[in-house]
């Protein structure tokens, strides 16, 4: 079948949305470090990006949180960028490790690779194959030079974040160091896990993210900023990389239910891809106990299901956006 989405079908979805999962109840902000647990439980919010650049926002869609987990994605992009499908694919991986982010157990199953970047180890070992090697500022620089090009706007460190985060992360450093006994990290070690560390405590907003997500979605053209910024060659591979793993041991559940690919990350953020219709993010601080957003997974489900679209699905958006 092939459907047409309106902008305002779109819109009736959002506001839907938004009243609908403003209030449930449940879930737990992340409290593994108290900037995470300090910030206000209420905070929710969801935008949308089109293709042509539309953004349609409900809620506290300009609050900057920390990106967390959902920066593995924009530096899987750099990476791709950088060597191509072929050599990440050799690398790193493009497999599920059907096991938490951060599982060692994960490295110790699969010593030839990390399995994918959008797991701690693989995305420890994307940071340590961005150029220019050795060079932690310019590879900082790249690193956030990408965000900001996916984003359409620069991120900001969030630096009690930061400080968190490299304080208390011993569990990536055996991540690291093991890596670097697999001979599977390709810089410093302990540069490579801060260049993760770092990318995981920018602050970005839930709009960034959707236009993150509707830049995948257009075959790495983003959208508000009339950018092509990767290949578009590279986008399905992006795109398989975040249905296969997005949400870790529940990923399964989540296509399942949901029906877009979605990457996760502790901050609150999930980021939605539907391939050549739309980029969607939500935000909303307290976690279910897999440490996904209790509200940001019931906002996006709700909306794929109001407008009848499931990347699995034989329906097939032909228009979005125009009236
Ligand atoms: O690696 C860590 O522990 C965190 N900085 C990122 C955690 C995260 O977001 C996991 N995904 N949902």
């Amino acid at each position: 079948m092939i459907k047409n989405i309106s902008v305002n079908q779109l819109e009736e979805a959002l506001h839907e949305a938004y009243e609908t999962c403003r209030t449930i109840e449940g879930g737990a902000n992340a409290d593994y470090i108290p900037y995470l647990a300090n910030i206000d439980s209420d905070l929710f919010g969801i935008s949308i990006c089109l293709g042509d650049g539309t953004v349609l926002s409900r809620g506290n869609t300009s609050y900057e949180f920390g990106i967390e987990s959902v920066s593995k994605v924009h530096t899987a992009i750099l990476a791709l960028r950088q060597y191509g499908a072929d050599e990440i694919l050799d690398k790193i991986g493009a497999d599920a490790t059907g096991l938490p982010f951060n599982s060692i157990f994960a490295l110790l199953l699969e010593r030839d690779h990390p399995s994918t970047p959008l797991v701690n180890a693989g995305a420890i070992t994307a940071c340590s194959m961005i150029k220019p090697k050795g060079d932690s500022d310019g590879k900082w620089k790249a690193i956030v030079d990408n965000i900001t090009e996916l984003c359409g706007s620069e991120p900001h460190l969030i630096d009690e974040l930061y400080r968190s985060e490299t304080a208390t992360n011993y569990n990536n450093h055996s991540i690291a160091w093991l890596l670097k006994n697999y001979d599977r990290i390709y810089d410093d070690p302990e540069i490579s896990l801060d260049l993760y560390t770092r990318q995981c405590s920018l602050g970005v907003t839930a709009e960034q993210l959707a236009i993150t997500a509707a830049t995948i979605a257009h075959d790495g053209y983003n959208p508000v900023t009339d950018k092509q910024v990767f290949d578009a060659e590279l986008a399905p591979k992006v795109v398989s990389m975040i249905a296969t793993v997005g949400f870790y041991e529940h990923t399964g559940d989540w296509l399942y239910t949901a029906g877009i690919p979605a990457k996760t990350g502790v901050g609150g953020g999930i980021m939605g891809i539907m391939p050549n219709v739309f980029g969607i993010a939500a935000f909303a601080p307290p976690l279910d106990e897999a440490g996904n957003s209790v509200k940001a997974q019931a906002a996006i489900k709700f909306i794929m299901n109001k407008l009848g679209i499931n990347i699995f699905g034989s329906t097939r958006v032909e228009t979005v956006g125009s009236d």
